[in-house]
């Protein structure tokens, strides 16, 4: 087998991607077509093959100001698990789909193609795109057709994004086939760029018994935390990423799960957190033992590996209920040092990038969540209509939000088109840094309680606001955001 198709299918091979109109229409039937099938744990996933590297989007521009590329979303098959060939949907024919590595100040044409039977999008989670560039659900691309999507990427937005569909109340379906791929978007004076970078991209997958995707069901999505399915690092059950004893990483974490909590702790260590969703921290937050990464969001973290030769630590999701209980953990990754001489630490810069103040607020208002039971998932008591304004803004105008959680799950909000900083809670659940000193573009609103964040939106039109629990957003729990000029 030749490195592509080990990139493409992971473990046991490829077999030709085959139309899909049968299967997609049987879990399309019927009531919206989100009933889970039978999900059987007996499935033989396979564990500890190498950590998969990305494939990287190539760019057709031959100018350096230009990234021009084509991104083609379409099923395919793969062999998961013995005994059965699965069919997924990916972009490039890969689960996750391929890194889109960009830099600051570039211009984007990328070309979406997309050879799904259902409406689709690319939604640029995280990036400061246009309103009318953001893949939301108002802009459906129909099967069989293509469009461009156009936007530049600011100076200060290095940091690591990812791309997923968006489409009116199917993202959970199409994610949960595997739709979606990381962004990384490089900066010109980036303090760490002497470290391995090392993209983790952590997504479930789950099979019924006949080794078939099974989507989440609204019920299901509604009255637990986590649908279940297996955990996956760059598409493979517990992989391992093998690297010198003593070796100091940076390793973004990225939560593309439709709806898992990420308790990350790494066996043996503490790690300094550099970057959350919207890029570099002022300064490292070092000597963590655990963060707590909700779906939608990203972490970078950097790691120096004990100095042991030969020894082996796992990445760990040590499990976190999100109001709903314990929750259960579950190990993601196995780290194998090698047999090498330890490398020498790399100590970190103190100070990493100035982070803007956003100045005084000249509004506010609350936001509020609630529903919760089977079905009902509101913001401000309404459920989602694409035809209707909830929330309106002006360019510019920076504002407190109090998102406030009558609920008894956590939700974590999404706010598209810019990033925000988090400046108070009412509840001891980590939400942190709360005090402001970084960017987020999700954050996880504890059952009960309230998250203030400080925003502002930098260009007109319309924004999605949504809790990125993929399930409650297509439920209903999101509200359009109209920015004025
Ligand atoms: Cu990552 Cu509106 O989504
Ligand atoms: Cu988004
Ligand atoms: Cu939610």
């Amino acid at each position: 087998m030749n490195r592509r198709d080990v990139l493409r299918l992971g473990t046991l091979g490829a077999i030709p991607a085959l139309a899909s109109g049968g299967a997609l229409a049987q879990m399309m039937g019927g009531g919206g077509g989100m009933m889970g099938r039978t999900i059987s744990a007996s499935l033989a996933w396979p564990t500890g093959q190498p950590l998969r590297p990305f494939d990287v989007l190539a760019n057709r521009s031959a100018d350096a100001d230009t990234f021009a590329a084509t991104l083609v979303a379409a099923p395919f098959r793969a062999s998961l698990v013995p005994g059965a060939s699965t069919e997924l949907w990916g972009y490039g024919g890969a689960v996750p789909g391929p890194m889109i590595e960009l830099v600051e100040g570039q211009r984007v044409a990328i070309e979406f193609d997309n050879r799904l039977s259902i409406d689709s999008t690319v939604h640029w989670h995280g990036l400061p795109v246009p309103p009318d560039q953001d893949g939301g659900p108002m802009d459906p691309v129909a099967p069989g057709t293509a469009r461009r999507y156009e936007f530049t990427i600011p100076a200060g937005s290095a940091g690591t994004y990812w791309y997923h569909p968006h489409a009116h109340q199917t993202t959970t379906l199409q994610v949960a086939h595997g739709l979606a791929g990381p962004i990384i978007v490089h900066g010109a004076n980036d303090p760490l760029a002497a470290l391995d970078d090392v993209t983790l991209m952590v997504s479930t997958l789950t099979l019924d018994a006949a080794g078939q995707v099974a989507t989440p069901s609204l019920a299901m999505g509604g009255m637990a935390m986590s649908t279940g399915g297996e955990v996956l690092v760059n598409g493979r059950k517990q992989p391992v990423h093998v690297a010198a004893p003593g070796a100091t990483q940076r390793w973004r974490l990225l939560n593309a799960t439709a709806d898992r909590y990420l308790r990350l702790s790494l066996d043996g260590h503490r790690f300094a957190v550099v970057a959350t969703d919207g890029g570099l921290l002022p300064r490292p937050l070092a000597n963590l033992a655990e963060w707590l990464l909700a779906p939608g969001q990203r972490v970078e973290i950097v790691v120096t590996l004990a100095t042991t030769r030969a020894a082996r630590y796992v990445l760990r999701d040590l499990g976190y209920g999100g109001g709903m209980g314990a929750g259960s953990g579950v190990a993601l990754m196995t780290v194998q040092a090698t047999n090498e001489a330890p490398k020498a630490p790399v100590a970190l810069p103190a100070l990493l990038r100035p982070l803007e103040d956003l100045g005084p607020p000249a509004f506010r208002r609350e936001v509020v969540l609630s529903g919760g039971m089977m079905g009902s998932f509101l913001i401000d008591g309404r459920s989602f209509d694409m035809d209707r304004v909830d929330l309106e803004t002006t360019v510019g105008r920076v504002e407190l939000w109090d998102l406030v959680n009558t609920t008894m799950m956590d939700h974590p909000i999404h706010v598209h088109g810019t990033q925000f900083q988090v400046v108070g809670r009412s509840s001891a659940v980590p939400v942190a840094p709360f005090d402001g000193t970084a960017w987020f573009d999700v954050v996880n609103v504890p059952a009960g309680g309230t998250v203030t964040i400080k925003t502002r939106q930098m260009a007109p039109g319309k924004r999605m606001v949504h809790c990125h629990i993929l399930p409650h957003e297509d439920a209903g729990m999101m509200a359009v955001l109209e920015v004025r000029a």
